[in-house]
């Protein structure tokens, strides 16, 4: 059976269309696997299909576009996703010692989740805080001028 929306989420997904003339809802597709990340927690093939879909379009294409952007996830992550930026800026402020500091408290590398599915850590680009590195991203929320202090502090908040 194919993969399908909740109400509430099929009911966001016809207003984001709603926003894009007929013929131009292909346009849509970044904010509706937006909402199909919220939905489902990871971009799969199946909810790419979803996508393609509702703005009818090749799942390949969709899945083109999904694999572009690094925000979509194509495999579960855990609870909570760690991504810590590692571009140049962030990488003179420290950000190598940041990622060693996350895995030795989560006990995982980079890219695996821990056991219970509580924490997924990963590396990013550029956040456009590069001022204030080191810098990561929680979930969606962002942490600046990071120190294994604070770093502890942020997760032992997490549930
Ligand atoms: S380099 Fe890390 S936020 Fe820009």
């Amino acid at each position: 059976m194919a993969l399908a929306f909740s109400p509430d989420s099929q009911k966001r997904a016809e207003e984001i269309l709603a926003r894009y003339p007929a013929e131009h809802k292909k346009a849509a597709v970044v904010p509706l696997l937006h909402l199909a990340q919220k939905e489902w927690g990871y971009i799969s093939p199946d909810a790419m299909s979803c996508v393609a879909d509702l703005i009818e379009e090749s799942p390949v294409k969709v899945a083109e576009i999904a694999t572009f952007y690094p925000m979509f996830n194509k495999e579960p992550v855990g609870r909570h996703l760690i991504n810590v930026c590692h571009t140049l800026p962030c990488a003179l402020a420290g950000c190598s010692d940041i990622v060693t500091h996350i895995s030795g408290k989560l006990g995982i590398g980079v890219g695996d989740t821990t056991e219970d599915g509580r924490f997924t850590l990963k590396k990013i680009e550029c956040l456009a805080a590069c001022d204030r590195g080191p810098v990561m991203l929680v979930n969606r929320e962002l942490h600046t001028h990071l120190t294994p202090e604070k770093i502890d502090t942020i997760i032992e908040g997490l549930e």
